[in-house]
């Protein structure tokens, strides 16, 4: 199953509740969060009091991006901001694994996501493990980039290493993803497709998503 997951970072910030009622009248089910602390990355985005707030806006699956260091001292308070998803990145846990067994504590669904450069073979320990991965196709700090070519070769890797283990897992894709080469991205494997720029700043945010979901429907994973 393919989803469309658009990042509110995109989004117009004096008009949060509107933007988000329009992407979610258009059809996409995931709401993707991006949180960035100024450390891990160089760009500060928003908080767990933001995502609070919205909560009361949408039903959308809220997908939490964690660009933070040390991201185990946070869990909690995305938790109660009402998070569905978390996901932490690999370069910024000291044990990623208890990371994702705290977030399992809290009957959270945990992802772990990996910048351009980190192997994908980094998380071939913990397939087993997450509910998510998550394959950044730009440097993480901010939206409107271009997609790095050289990372769709890590989401067919990760696809075929999960395939021939009969594992389902999911597998999101960030960064520089627009309806011309989502098609790319799910003949490589990815199914949760996170798109900011492309959708927020449309003018038929509906039509965008719809033609990702056709493009992606046409390019499938083939082995
Ligand atoms: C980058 C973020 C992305 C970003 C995507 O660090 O993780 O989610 O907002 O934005 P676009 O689609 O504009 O590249
Ligand atoms: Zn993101």
């Amino acid at each position: 199953m393919i989803y469309i997951a658009p990042s509110l970072l995109a989004a117009d910030y004096s008009n949060l509740a509107a933007d988000i009622k329009r992407v979610d009248e258009a059809g996409a089910q995931y709401l993707h969060l991006d949180i960035m602390d100024g450390a891990f990355v160089p760009n500060i985005s928003f908080g767990p009091e933001l995502i609070s707030g919205i909560r009361k806006c949408t039903d959308m699956i809220f997908d939490v991006h964690l660009m933070i260091k040390r991201p185990e001292r946070y869990i909690d308070r995305f938790v109660k901001a009402g998070a569905d998803i978390i996901t932490v990145h690999y370069e910024a846990c000291e044990n990623p694994m208890s990371v994702i067994h705290l977030i399992h504590s809290y009957e959270m669904k945990a992802g772990i996501a990996v910048s351009p450069k980190t192997p994908v073979e980094h998380l071939f320990p913990l397939i087993n493990h997450i509910d998510m991965a998550l394959i950044m196709t730009v440097e993480p700090g901010f939206g409107g980039q271009s997609l790095i070519p050289e990372t769709l070769e890590k989401v067919s890797t990760l696809r075929r290493y999960a395939s021939e283990r009969g594992i389902n897992l999911d597998i999101e894709v960030d960064g520089g993803i627009n309806a011309e080469n989502v098609g790319l991205l799910t003949s490589a494997g990815a199914n949760i497709i996170v798109a900011g720029s492309a959708i927020f700043k449309a003018k038929k945010p509906r039509a965008v998503i719809q033609a990702m979901k056709e493009s992606a429907a046409l390019n499938t994973f083939k082995g």
